[in-house]
Formats: C-alpha cells, sequence, structure tokens
C-alpha cells in the first residue's frame, strides 16, 4: 500500500506550511551554484503543490524569501528574484488551469517592480479560482508582520481607544498577512534544521511540527504524503487532556 493510500480521508490538513530548506546544501554536494539548487527547488515547490491538491489540502504556504534573505550575496538575491519571476510567468498558465488561487503573504513593496507587477498580475488573474489556495512568503518577516499590525491597530484605535478593551485574538488576526487563511495544522521544514525561523509565528501556536533531513530540491509527493501520515498519527490536544479530546469524540 503506497503511503498516499493509507492516509485518512478525513483527517487531511485543511492548511500545510512549509519551510523550503537545503537548497544551497543540494547544490554544494553536487559541486554546483547555488543557484542551481534554487532551480531545483522551485522544481520541489511546483510538485509538492500539486502533491497537496492530490489529497485535497485547502492551503498551502511557501517560504520562499524571507526578510533576512535580502542580506544574502547580491546576485544570489537577483538569482532568486529573476527564478521567481520566470516560475509565476511559466507557471501562471497551469495554475489557472488547474483551478489554483495564488496569494502573496509578507512586504511586497521591497521587491524589484518587474517582480512586483509580475507577483500581482499573477495574484489578480488567479483570485477567483476555487482549489488549492498557494501561499507563496516573499519578503516575509513574522516580527514585521506582527509589529505592522500593532502599528495598523493603535492608528485604527486613535480615536476611540477605550474600545481596545473589547479587542480578541481573532481581532488581532484580521491586522495579519493571513487574514482570512485559517492557521496552518501542520508545518514542514526539510534539511534536518530545527527552527522556525521567523515564519508564521502567531499562526503557526497550535501547529505539529514536522522535520525532514530530506533536501528541499529531493522534496517529493511521497516525501509530503509521509509528513501528512505522520501528522495524522498525533493527537492535537491544545491544552486539553488525552480523556476530553477522548470524550469529545
Ligand atoms: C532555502 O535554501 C531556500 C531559499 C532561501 C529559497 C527558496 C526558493 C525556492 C525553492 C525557489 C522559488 C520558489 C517558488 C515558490 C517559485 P538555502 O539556500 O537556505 O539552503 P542552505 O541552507 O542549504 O544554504
Amino acid at each position: 500500500m503506497s503511503i498516499k493510500e493509507k492516509l485518512d480521508p478525513n483527517r487531511i490538513p485543511q492548511h500545510v506550511a512549509v519551510i523550503m530548506d537545503g537548497n544551497g546544501r543540494w547544490a554544494k554536494q553536487r559541486g554546483k551554484d547555488r543557484l542551481e539548487g534554487h532551480h531545483q527547488g522551485a522544481k520541489a515547490a511546483r510538485t509538492t503543490v500539486e502533491a497537496a491538491a492530490e489529497i485535497g489540502v485547502k492551503y498551502i504556504t511557501l517560504y520562499a524569501f524571507s526578510m533576512e534573505n535580502w542580506n544574502r550575496p547580491k546576485d544570489e538575491v537577483a538569482g532568486l528574484m529573476s527564478l521567481l519571476l520566470s516560475s509565476i510567468a511559466s507557471q501562471l498558465g497551469d495554475l489557472i488551469k488547474n483551478n489554483i488561487r495564488l496569494k502573496i503573504i509578507g512586504d511586497t513593496s521591497l521587491l524589484p517592480p518587474d517582480v512586483f507587477a509580475q507577483v500581482n498580475q499573477a495574484v489578480q488573474q488567479s483570485q477567483n479560482n476555487t482549489g488549492l489556495t498557494a501561499i507563496i512568503a516573499l519578503s516575509y518577516g513574522s516580527r514585521n508582520e506582527i509589529v505592522n499590525a500593532v502599528k495598523n491597530i493603535v492608528a485604527d484605535y486613535k480615536s476611540h481607544p477605550q474600545d481596545i478593551e473589547k479587542f480578541t485574538e481573532e481581532d488581532f488576526a484580521n491586522y495579519l498577512y493571513t487574514k482570512d487563511i485559517p492557521d496552518p495544522e501542520l508545518l514542514v521544514r526539510t534539511s534536518g534544521e530545527l527552527r522556525i525561523s521567523n515564519f508564521l509565528l502567531w499562526q503557526l501556536s497550535y501547529s505539529e511540527l514536522y522535520f525532514t533531513n530530506v533536501l528541499w530540491p529531493d522534496f517529493s509527493k511521497e516525501d509530503f504524503f509521509e509528513a501528512v501520515y505522520n501528522y495524522q498519527q498525533r493527537e492535537r490536544r491544545f491544552g486539553k487532556t488525552s480523556q476530553q479530546i477522548a470524550n469529545l469524540k
């Protein structure tokens, strides 16, 4: 029985977040340029989106470029930007055909104008699609997202500060890039690193974390299904006891 067939169709996570790590090491192991690792990584991103759609995941968030990644060597940043541009341009037709909605989270004002324009166009063109939502975290940093949320809340409540008393966690979530997107039930990180790296700090509060040693360019559909299978074996308690969870069933 394949790992995909072993999955419980009633317990597919709605939202899976992925830290795609290990492109550089994959390239180094083969004596290749780091950008070759990113090219293979872009292929793995496509395969993973397909795998998610195949099993009925509703949202997948891929960490493609962090706020901190702007500090990488200039030619690597330029190479990654041009890869994003060409990946989005070449995949847009397939995205539309497969009813996939593209979303971007992050500070897109920092993107080069051509990348910004291409990304926006793809988002607009796919906005009415009703299948999987593929969310690309681009120029994304979670602390930055939270600080911006706080600034916007302060501005919004300036004229009626007394109302802040009634402000809830749900209200806060509405100030994040991920407004209207359910929190991920599962986070996958490749390449054996055991960190969150400033990714979705608020949204991952109750997520199950899955780490694999596979380097991102080698990440296959089977690897994705394996992560979901592993998730399905876990008991999610949200601070309650096992007994309380069993009584709810
Ligand atoms: C981490 O590997 C990967 C990145 C910083 C970039 C991720 C980008 C892609 C997979 C390509 C574009 C994606 C899409 C969605 C089109 P690393 O460079 O940190 O690897 P290392 O830790 O081994 O050096």
